[in-house]
């Protein structure tokens, strides 16, 4: 009786840390900070984080020609063309961050607060319209 006990107290905390896992997150579910994407002191900090993480590869005008950019097999994006912008939207940056894109050299960012991702997400998607 006392192992059945502890059998399901060990299978309701197997479920519950599946819930919380890292790597199940579902991205279509996470909540969108409207009012940092759109504050400048956001966009700020986004900037300064995205020219000493970023830029290396990004490029510091964030048009895809960081002095990485050359050797890598597949080149950033540029940030600042109309057609990347109307095609990416706060959930797709904020998953790449998180997760890296597969099948590129893009990393994921572990280390970075969800608050700094949401700081990128805010400067990236200003490009295209404020210039970087
Ligand atoms: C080692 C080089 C490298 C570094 C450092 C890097 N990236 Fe990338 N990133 C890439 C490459 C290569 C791609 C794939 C091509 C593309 O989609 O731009 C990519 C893709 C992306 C994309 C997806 C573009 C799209 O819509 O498909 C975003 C957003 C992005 N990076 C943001 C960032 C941010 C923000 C940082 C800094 C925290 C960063 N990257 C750091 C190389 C890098």
């Amino acid at each position: 009786m006392k192992a059945m006990g502890a059998l399901l107290m060990s299978l309701a905390l197997l479920g519950c840390s599946a819930e919380v896992s890292p790597f199940s997150v579902d991205y279509d579910k996470v909540e969108v900070p409207i009012a940092q994407l759109s504050s400048d002191e956001a966009r700020a900090r986004g900037r300064t984080l995205f020219k000493e993480k970023c830029a290396l590869c990004h490029g510091d005008r964030a048009d895809g020609n960081g002095v990485r950019s050359q050797g890598l097999s597949r080149k950033p994006v540029d940030f600042g063309s109309p057609g990347w912008r109307s095609n990416a939207t706060a959930i797709t940056v904020f998953e790449v961050l998180s997760e890296g894109k597969r099948g590129t050299s893009m990393p994921a960012w572990p280390t970075l607060s969800d608050g700094q991702k949401w700081d990128l997400v805010a400067y990236v998607l200003s490009v295209a319209e404020d210039g970087p």
